[in-house]
């Protein structure tokens, strides 16, 4: 049986979620937080060796600041709850984006996890935070012009550019799924998007389940995955 190493999430819809139960949005974000440790730990008894999610955009400090400043309190919440028990299952945390840019106290939570599962060898688990696809190129550029001051003589290849990203400790994608009923990647991983199968259901994020999961993972199977070569 083909097994899955890297799945991606977009964890849409959780606005329009809380909205159609007559709540706030950012009620939504907080069953949608929770979602992540349900669907972080039904991801790892399937197998899944990558589990990437997107948290917050570069693009979604244009919402208001009132539901800004509450995302920005999320890991807080979340880690207090839930990170001795990622530890004890094994999982290791990594925090992708441009983190400067966040609160300090939001940004030495997430540092924190990341820091304290760093010799776990189970789930990659990995939450992108004010990441995006453009800029993080642009990152890249700059990066490799930098290296390329040290080192006049540096290449940059297919091999090496992935080096460079924020993303650079990420395989490729196999399969990534968007909830929420959207078709649009938003700006999420397009280097490792590359040949990913794409997979968009209409459940939101809060009610997007194992059951949901287990569904996508045996759709994925059946794909047939050419990389631009001819499979009979
Ligand atoms: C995803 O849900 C979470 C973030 C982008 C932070 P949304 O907040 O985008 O929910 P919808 O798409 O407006 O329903
Ligand atoms: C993508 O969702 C970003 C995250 C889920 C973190 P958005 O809700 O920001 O995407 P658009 O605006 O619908 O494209
Ligand atoms: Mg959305």
């Amino acid at each position: 049986m083909k097994s899955i190493n890297h799945i991606a999430i977009i964890m849409d819809g959780n606005g329009r979620w809380a909205k159609a139960q007559g709540k706030i949005r950012t009620a939504g974000h907080l069953v949608g937080a929770e979602n992540v440790r349900t669907i972080a730990i039904a991801a790892n008894r399937l197998g899944v060796k990558h589990l990437t999610l997107y948290a917050f955009s570069t693009e979604n400090w244009q919402r208001s600041q009132e539901e800004v400043s509450y995302i920005m309190k999320l890991p807080a919440i979340f880690f207090k709850k839930y990170m001795k028990e990622f530890i004890d299952r094994g999982f290791r945390m990594e925090i992708i984006g441009e983190l400067e840019q966040l609160p300090k106290s939001t940004k030495e939570v997430l540092l924190e996890a990341e820091e304290e599962s760093k010799q776990n060898k189970g789930l990659h688990l990995s939450i992108c935070m004010n990441y995006g696809g453009q800029s993080e190129t642009v990152i890249a550029a700059k990066r490799y012009a930098k290296a390329l001051q040290e080192n006049p003589k540096l290449e940059l290849t297919m091999d090496n550019f992935h080096e460079f990203l924020l993303t650079k400790n990420l395989p490729p994608v196999d399969l990534m799924i968007r909830t929420g009923g959207e078709e649009r990647i938003s700006n999420y991983l397009p280097w490792q998007l590359a040949y990913a199968e794409l997979m968009f259901v209409q459940e939101s994020w809060p009610e997007f389940s194992e059951e949901v999961l287990k569904n996508c993972i045996e759709k994925y199977k059946h794909r047939n995955r050419r990389f631009g070569g001819v499979k009979e």
